[in-house]
């Protein structure tokens, strides 16, 4: 594989960034923004609610939630999708009250939003569950100290939504790092909040009267470039991938280095090139700076191919490693225990028909049906389209023989 691909932006950052624009009232103009099913369903959510929400251009998406005149998000409409967990916040924070049935989203075993319910109450929401509905509601917010028992992106960012327009200041302590909770406070921060710390662990939130419209640009996607790094690592092949922010790669950029590939960093790209040996390696998944969870499907594709055992130990999620099974379709020879995956480099992959199970294991899977030897095909692309723009797309500009087939059943 070789040439150039262009990053789409955060998908992570993005869903959190649209609903963020419920607590604006004016105009918000977002550019930078992934043209991924997630993002087409949060703009059905948020025009169900009342907002208006258009792409002008490929990827500037202007929310306007002045209007928005319900607090309700019903299951038939978040099921879709974890992110929607972002409404309660946004819902709270501007109208004292959110009606939304619990998420949906990738399956990894469970997925607790207890931190989130805490944060809320701690801002003096009184906060209920009726058949699979959360409601929260409050006669007023007010700025508190709230303290993660866990380390928990979606956590941190709700309870930022929550508490931009709450009186006083609210800290956060043990907040998530990762570089699209930042984002998420420099969005915030353009629309006139006053939210300080975020990217270290300690957050201070300084509630303000009212957000204001403006324009913001939402970060690279930190999963997307590493998908396509790795890419080009497993493939022996020599890729300039674009529009990054290197500091957001560097534990991605180090396990390459470690198992063999050149990695080259510039001031918006990163430049990899596949050695013909892949070396072992031992991963740990970790929030934010440690390897990225969302890039371990990835991986092991790749540590699938290399010299030797690696260890793989999912540090995040209970139940990551579903995808494994459809790994073991095309030749890799991977165990796992629990939350460890021990995998025997095997020489080659042979192509097999193989499913989605979930996003990134999708991903996964794609980079495995580019290294196997023979034909691949991948059903269950809802999971993908979920969150890479383009994927088929951009692997085959990069000489890939890649594409989507429609089945009519
Ligand atoms: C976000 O999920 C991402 N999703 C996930 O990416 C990502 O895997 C995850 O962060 C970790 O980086 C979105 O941003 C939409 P968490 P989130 O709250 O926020 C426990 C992808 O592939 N926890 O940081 O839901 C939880 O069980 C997706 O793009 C609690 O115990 O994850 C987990 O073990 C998949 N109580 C850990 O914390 C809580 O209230 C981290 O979860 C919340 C979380």
């Amino acid at each position: 594989m070789a040439g150039e691909v262009t990053i789409s932006g955060a998908k992570n950052a993005a869903v959190a960034i649209i609903p963020a624009a419920i607590l604006v009232k004016g105009k918000c103009v977002i550019e930078n923004v992934p043209r991924i099913k997630d993002v087409d369903v949060l703009i059905d959510m948020l025009r169900s609610l009342g907002a208006t929400a258009e792409f002008q251009g490929e990827t500037t998406l202007v929310v306007d939630a002045t209007g928005i005149n319900k607090c309700c998000a019903p299951y038939e409409m978040v099921r879709k999708m974890r992110a929607s967990y972002y409404l309660i916040g946004a819902l709270l924070g501007r109208f004292l009250k959110a009606d939304v049935a619990m998420p949906g989203g990738c399956n990894f075993g469970s997925r607790p939003i207890d931190q989130h319910i805490k944060g809320f109450e701690a801002l003096g929401a009184y906060v209920s569950r009726d058949a699979g509905v959360i409601i929260a509601e409050a006669d007023h917010l007010t700025g508190t100290n709230i303290y993660l028992d866990v380390v928990s992106v979606g956590a941190t960012i709700n309870i930022m939504l929550a508490a931009v327009l709450a009186d006083g200041i609210t800290t956060i302590e043990n907040a998530a790092k990762e570089p699209h909770v930042v984002d998420i406070a420099n969005f915030l921060n353009a629309m006139g909040a006053q939210v300080k710390g975020a990217g270290t662990d300690l957050i201070r939130i300084t509630g303000v009267p009212a957000l204001r419209g403006g324009t913001y640009s939402i970060i690279p996607d930190q999963i997307e470039a590493g998908t396509f790094m790795v890419a080009a690592a497993a493939t022996q092949g020599n890729v300039l991938v674009k529009n990054v922010i290197p500091k957001h790669m560097e534990s991605v950029s180090a396990k390459l280095a470690e198992i063999g590939a050149t990695v080259e960093e510039y001031d918006d790209s990163i430049r990899v090139i596949g050695s013909p040996v892949i070396h072992k390696a031992n991963i740990k998944t970790l929030p934010y700076p440690g390897f990225p969870t969302d890039m371990q499907p990835q991986m092991v594709v790749l540590l699938s191919i290399a010299e030797g055992t690696s260890m793989v130990v999912e540090g995040v999620w209970d139940s990551r490693f579903q995808y494994v099974d459809e790994l073991e379709r095309l030749g890799a020879n991977i165990r796992v225990d629990g939350k460890i995956a021990v995998i025997e480099g095997v020489d080659h992959l042979e192509g097999a028909p193989v499913r989605a199970t979930d996003l990134r294991g999708g991903a996964g899977m794609v980079l495995a049906g580019l290294i196997a030897q023979g034909e691949t095909t991948i059903t269950d692309l809802q999971y993908i389209d979920r969150g890479y723009e383009n994927m088929e797309g951009k692997f085959a500009s990069l000489g890939a023989d890649i594409k989507r087939i429609i089945c009519d059943d």
